[in-house]
């Protein structure tokens, strides 16, 4: 395939960015968009030009890196997969794809592509964890029964790989259905209910503080999350919230 490309180009996060165009032979769709990328980015080096910045690490849509606006949709056209996992079967001969940062005020541009999400890893901070006893006199964790749709619901609330395409779909950017996967992976589980209160009031006022938008339940951030984490995490830290404001 041939393609044209409109990548966001831009030094660090002061300078003013703007899109390139770069031409693309040879593109293959069993190829992976990273792999396409990599290819461009041969061609730039044995010109002698800047290489196209972009972050990966997994590449098998473990990490949440490799965060990419494509054609306009976080890890573009196809659904439930990351930009890693994104083959070049989904476009076709002659198209031109548009390839930006995530766009939010809390991840700014560091370079190129790539875009600051530690906001993310401080809402996490603030209560994404629970705290165990390491005095020697541990529970075994499989002593305590749990429900097993409950189970079923926090594994999969905790799929979530804090990639930031949920923020990066909603007209708001926000952070909302990350925040509620976080909350509910442990909401729903009895080591969890200890710190519920003060996890669920701290990762908010993270959140809020981190400057996230509100949510207004448009379901951007549902479609187009690789994971599939679901609305219904929303809903469930509403509840958390509301009850843990009432007892503090
Ligand atoms: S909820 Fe989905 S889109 Fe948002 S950070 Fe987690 S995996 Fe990514
Ligand atoms: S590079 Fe890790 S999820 Fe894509």
């Amino acid at each position: 395939m041939k393609l044209t490309l409109k990548i966001w180009r831009q030094k660090n996060s002061k300078a003013k960015g703007e899109l390139k165009t770069y031409p693309i032979d040879g593109v293959e769709g069993d190829m992976s968009f990273l792999e396409m990328l990599d290819v461009l980015n041969e061609g730039l080096i044995n010109k002698g030009e800047e290489p196209v910045v972009f972050d990966h690490d997994c590449r098998e849509g473990i990490c949440g890196s490799c965060s990419l606006q494509i054609n306009g949709e976080p890890h573009g056209p196809d659904r439930l997969v990351t930009t890693c996992q994104l083959h070049m079967r989904m476009f076709k001969d002659g198209d031109t794809i548009v390839i930006e940062p995530f766009r939010a005020t809390a991840f700014p541009v560091i370079k190129d592509l790539v875009v600051d999400r530690s906001s993310f890893d401080r809402i996490q901070q603030a209560g994404g964890y629970v705290s165990v006893n390491t005095s020697g006199n541990t529970i075994d964790a499989n002593a305590i029964p749990v429900n097993k749709h409950d189970a079923d619901e926090s594994f999969e609330a905790a799929t979530c790989i804090g990639c930031g395409a949920c923020v990066a779909a909603c007209k708001n950017a926000s952070a909302m259905l990350f925040t509620a996967a976080k909350v509910s992976q442990f909401a729903l589980l009895p080591q969890g209910r200890i710190e519920a209160t003060e996890r669920v009031l701290n990762m908010v006022a993270q959140m809020d503080k981190e400057g996230f938008g509100n949510c207004t339940n448009t379901g951007a951030c549902e479609i187009e999350c690789p994971k599939g984490i679901s609305l219904e995490n929303i809903a469930r830290m509403n509840r958390e919230y509301l009850s843990a404001s009432l007892k503090g």
